[in-house]
């Protein structure tokens, strides 16, 4: 069964439904006509995809913070959602420097809470938990890392994802045993990592697409590179989440050796340098400069690769766009925006057209 089919009439919840990725996810859900439940703060952003694609009127909405347990229970209690995406966080290192707790709070406790909440409501039968790429113990090595390398964390942000990812396997074996499903419960849970997606509608502070856009497209200040010689796993925003709701539906539909860590990583020719990154930024918008100016205080990794063969083999996903066209569906999209066209029907065509890549219209 195509996933449009599949996800027609489903009860879905996703924490952080206002945010960048959270947005691509539900218009993604929308078009499937998918019944969505949101669970976030206010759009991280001005401006933001949430709001430019009016998504509050199309869903279900509670503006609640996911560190509040009992709300977050009660919700999903009121709401009886059969699959959850859990993709709220604190998601940017450099704030996770200035606001530790905060961030330690949100990505740990927001996800225990998260559990706690499908743990009390049997409806739920598949759960993704969305972790970063950020979360294996960097050796800089140049292999990419599979899901059984060790976890570790080196900044606030990156820790406590890791924690994240202890705190989903430890209620998967306690409460949520693939061995007991169907038996003692009806629910399989897993977690999914994926790092620097691009795309459109991204403004949160210090990423590289917003400096972009802001100098290119807004005339804002000169686009600045902290560590232009970083690799980095670039991958259009879709491309994660086509594997986020596959992986959903084939939990959802029992198949238990899913219950388990997942990477979608692009192929190895979209791993390039910030620096690279930027150029190409510049070429295909022909305008645009760039400087380089390392901040020392703040720690930042330098090669960081996944490996993304499980889910090739198992899942049968796989990226669709090389780095090309990650960047020129990314710019393009900005450039409609700040052309001031009409950004439903823009986002809706990429939608189609990368779930026609992948097989799934
Ligand atoms: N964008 C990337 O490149 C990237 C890479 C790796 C992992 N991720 C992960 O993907 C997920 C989504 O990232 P994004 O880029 O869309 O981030 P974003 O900042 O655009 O959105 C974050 C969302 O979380 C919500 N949120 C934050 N704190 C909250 C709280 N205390 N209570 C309730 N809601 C809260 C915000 O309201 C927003 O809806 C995050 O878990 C992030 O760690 C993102």
């Amino acid at each position: 069964m195509k996933l449009e089919e599949f996800y027609k009439n489903k009860r879905i919840i996703i924490t952080g439904n206002t945010g960048f990725k959270g947005s691509w996810l539900t218009k993604l859900l929308l078009q499937s006509q998918a019944q969505v439940i949101g669970l976030a703060l206010e759009p991280p952003s001005q401006p933001n995809l949430f709001t430019i694609l009016n998504l509050e009127s199309q869903i279900y909405r509670f503006n609640h913070d996911i560190r509040d347990s009992e709300a977050v229970t009660r919700i999903f209690q009121q709401t009886q959602p059969e699959i959850v995406f859990h993709l709220a966080a604190q998601p940017l290192v450099r704030d996770s420097y200035e606001q530790p707790l905060f961030t330690w709070q949100t990505n740990l406790l927001g996800t225990v809470n998260v559990l706690e909440a499908i743990r009390k409501t049997p409806a739920v039968k598949a759960a993704v938990m969305i972790t970063t790429d950020k979360v294996y113990e960097n050796k800089e090595w140049i292999w990419g890392y599979r899901e059984n390398d060790e976890l570790g964390g080196y900044d606030p942000y990156s820790g406590s994802k890791a924690a994240a990812e202890l705190a989903v396997k430890s209620y998967r074996r306690s409460f949520f045993n693939p061995n007991d499903y169907l038996t003692k419960h009806q629910t399989l849970i897993a977690t999914a990592r994926a790092g620097n997606v691009i795309g459109g509608g991204d403004w949160a502070k210090d990423r590289l697409v917003t400096d972009i856009v802001r100098s290119i497209f807004e005339k804002k200040e000169v686009i600045t590179l902290r560590n232009p010689q970083a690799i980095r796993p670039w991958q259009f925003v879709l491309e994660p989440l086509l594997g986020y709701i596959t992986l959903a539906k084939r939990l959802y539909e029992g198949e238990k050796a899913f219950a388990d860590a997942w990477n979608f990583a692009p192929d190895d020719s979209n791993f390039i340098t910030v620096e690279e990154l930027v150029k190409q930024a510049i070429a295909i918008s022909e305008q645009g400069s760039y400087q380089i100016q390392a901040d020392p205080n703040k720690h930042e990794t330098n090669l960081l690769k996944l490996d993304a063969m499980k889910s090739k083999s198992q899942l049968g996903w796989r990226p669709r766009l090389d780095i090309n066209e990650t960047l020129n569906w990314t710019f393009d999209w900005y450039k409609n925006f700040y052309q001031n066209e009409e950004m439903q029907s823009s986002t809706s065509r990429q939608i189609t057209e990368f779930l026609g890549l992948a097989g799934e219209t």
